[in-house]
């Protein structure tokens, strides 16, 4: 039988290269947008995949979407927790507002879609989480005190789930992209892209592909005994 995974942010960007990766691998695959219908009905028509929307800010959107998943591909295998936004600010000019978004989405939102399906994982005695975290949830960056604290906490979240379970067969690792060439890098003024990427060893953004490849290792059978980790994919920027 095919492995179920779903891929939250799935249809665009990173998650879309996740999605493919996953499906490549056998995996039978939802993902999940927020609100771009229009890139996300493109992404099925070219892949295949089905998409499905809600916002993982939601707790109750999360459970009911997610139930709606399994009664369309089965019981959930692997999760990818993908779907993230930037507000970015220095820390003077940042809101109330923009600290509250970024926290709802993308660190709220990783509990929102793991919580509903964890203890189906763990009566099945399998389950594979892979959080999409950041290498400036490592290193901190300079307008990004709200994504960085998500990104963070990721590496907590993780790494609390693998001592919890590993006893039930479930992983639970967290990858690290650097900058990578996605909408929401080209977001950034190009002049601090420039000085950005003058800052990478490798002296390019990384591709969505060399982290989907990432994610399909840590999401396959054979990375079981791969738990708690954090993987850095940022072209030799950062070391922790
Ligand atoms: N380090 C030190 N000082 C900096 C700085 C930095 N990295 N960036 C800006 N500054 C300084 C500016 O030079 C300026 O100084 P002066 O007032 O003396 O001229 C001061 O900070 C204020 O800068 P701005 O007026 O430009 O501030 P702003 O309100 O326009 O906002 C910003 C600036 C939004 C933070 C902008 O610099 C920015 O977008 N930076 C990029 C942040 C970033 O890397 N985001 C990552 C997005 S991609 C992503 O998140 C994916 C991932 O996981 C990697």
């Amino acid at each position: 039988m095919a492995r179920v995974a779903l891929v939250t942010g799935g249809s665009r960007g990173i998650g879309a290269a996740i999605s493919l990766a996953l499906k490549n691998a056998g995996c039978a695959v939802a993902a999940t947008y927020a609100g771009n219908d229009e890139a996300a009905a493109a992404f099925t028509k070219e892949t295949g995949i089905k998409t499905y929307k809600w916002n993982v800010a939601n707790y109750d959107d999360s459970k009911a979407g997610l139930a709606q998943v399994e009664a369309d591909l089965g019981p959930i295998d692997i999760v990818v927790a993908n779907a993230g936004i930037t507000r970015d600010a220095p820390f003077h000019k940042m809101t109330p507002g923009q600290w509250q978004e970024v926290i709802d989405t993308n660190l709220t939102g990783v509990f929102n879609t793991v919580h509903p399906v964890w203890t189906g994982m763990r009566e099945r005695k399998f389950g594979r989480i892979v959080v999409i975290s950041s290498i400036n949830g490592q290193k901190g960056q300079f307008g990004q005190v709200n994504y960085a604290a998500t990104k963070a906490g990721d590496l907590g979240i993780v790494k609390s789930l693998a001592q919890e379970g590993a006893r039930f067969g479930i992983t639970a690792n967290a990858i690290c992209p650097g900058y990578i060439a996605t909408d929401m890098v080209m977001a950034v003024p190009e002049k601090v892209r420039e000085s950005i990427i003058a800052q990478i060893p490798a002296g390019r953004l990384g591709e969505p592909e060399e982290i989907a490849r990432c994610v399909a290792f840590l999401a396959s059978d054979d990375a079981g005994f791969i738990n708690g980790s954090t993987i850095s994919a940022n072209g030799a920027q950062f070391f922790v």
